[in-house]
């Protein structure tokens, strides 16, 4: 078949919902696409461990701490997931690492802004991962298995996460006139970098009309940020915090909260490294990779140890 046929046949599949495996054919823009995007995600999970990490020594309970260090722990395995679906597609998880370390590949801008209360912890469990989970919900069924697959078990755990930064806030809204204070300035601080983290608008987005062509994308960023500001508002009515949005209005006509504009001039100098936190989120990711050297060098010890035992039984037998 030639390159025509090829590209043919790949969007028949597309179209009739087939999931696109490893060993298939698909064109090199897909596949480009899914690298940078799923990347992305992966560096997204182990930098967004690090803007909470810094409360496991500050948590004010320890059934507090014990949720706050698995959520830290469950992130970790959806950076792992995410960097084995990239592999499927012939990358080389250390040259993602690389790229990241060197600050040449983007992670969400959400994680380049500071943690300065405990309150921050349950901004960041409600709004940053309640994104997330409206975010990678419809990759669950995006077409690529692997990046599909992996989803399904990053958004269970997502929910557990929402849940319990919901709960902090919401018993910090029924605490002290202090405690309420502190929630509702962690969500004034944390409500516009989470409307950025579905990026740029639609008329902006340079990917998203051929990701949603090719079934990486099921909605648009716009139509899921609107989600977003829906879902999330009755819940801070129930929560007694004030989203920080003086255009924010319930608009009948369409029955969606209408939201203010977004300061995209903060978004793109955060993107390019200049947010608040970009070079000690980087600094603190080269420092764990360089501090957890002997541990991938013990394991690399341990397989290549395991693979010259099984060849000489395999040679005995
Ligand atoms: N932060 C950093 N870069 C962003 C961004 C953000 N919030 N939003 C968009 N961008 C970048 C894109 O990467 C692209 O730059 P590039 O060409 O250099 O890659 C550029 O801005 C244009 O944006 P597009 O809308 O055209 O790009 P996409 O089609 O990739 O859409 C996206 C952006 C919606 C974030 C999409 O990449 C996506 O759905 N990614 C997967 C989900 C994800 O990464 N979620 C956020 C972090 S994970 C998380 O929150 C973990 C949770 O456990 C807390």
């Amino acid at each position: 078949m030639n390159i025509v046929d090829l590209e043919h046949e790949f969007m028949k599949r597309i179209k009739a919902d087939q999931k696109i495996e490893p060993k298939d054919w698909m064109p090199e823009k897909y596949r480009q696409t899914l690298i940078r995007q799923i990347a992305q995600h992966a560096h997204s999970e182990i930098v967004g461990m690090l803007p909470e990490a810094n409360y496991i020594s500050r948590a004010p309970t320890l059934r507090r701490k014990a949720a706050l260090l698995a959520k830290i722990q469950d992130e970790a395995g959806h950076g792992l997931y995410l960097y084995c679906a990239a592999e499927t597609l012939g990358v080389d998880r250390d040259t993602l690492l690389d790229e990241l370390h060197s600050g040449k590949a983007k992670y969400s801008s959400i994680f380049n802004y500071p943690t300065l209360t405990w309150a921050d912890m349950g901004a960041i469990g409600w709004l940053v991962d309640g994104a997330a989970i409206l975010n990678q919900v419809p990759l669950c069924k995006c077409s690529f298995g692997p990046y599909a697959r992996a989803m399904v078990r990053v958004c269970k755990e997502e929910s557990f996460h929402q849940r319990q930064g919901y709960e902090i806030l919401l018993t910090l809204c029924n605490g002290s006139e202090e405690q309420k204070k502190m929630a509702q300035d962690a969500v004034n601080r944390w409500w516009w970098p989470s409307m950025m983290m579905f990026g740029p608008s639609d008329e902006n987005s340079k990917h998203s009309a051929y990701s949603m062509e090719t079934g990486i994308k099921k909605f648009s960023n716009d139509e899921l940020r609107q989600r977003f500001v829906d879902q999330t508002k009755p819940q801070a009515d129930i929560l007694g915090v004030t989203l920080p949005d003086k255009d924010l209005k319930f608009d009948e006509s369409s029955g969606h909260w209408k939201y203010g504009e977004i300061d995209w001039e903060e978004f793109n100098n955060v993107i390019q490294g200049n947010g608040p936190c970009n070079k000690i989120r980087l600094k603190h990711r080269r420092e764990a990779w360089e501090k957890g050297a002997w541990v991938r060098d013990a394991a690399s010890a341990y397989a290549a140890k395991k693979a010259l035992k099984n060849s000489e039984s395999k040679q005995v037998a």
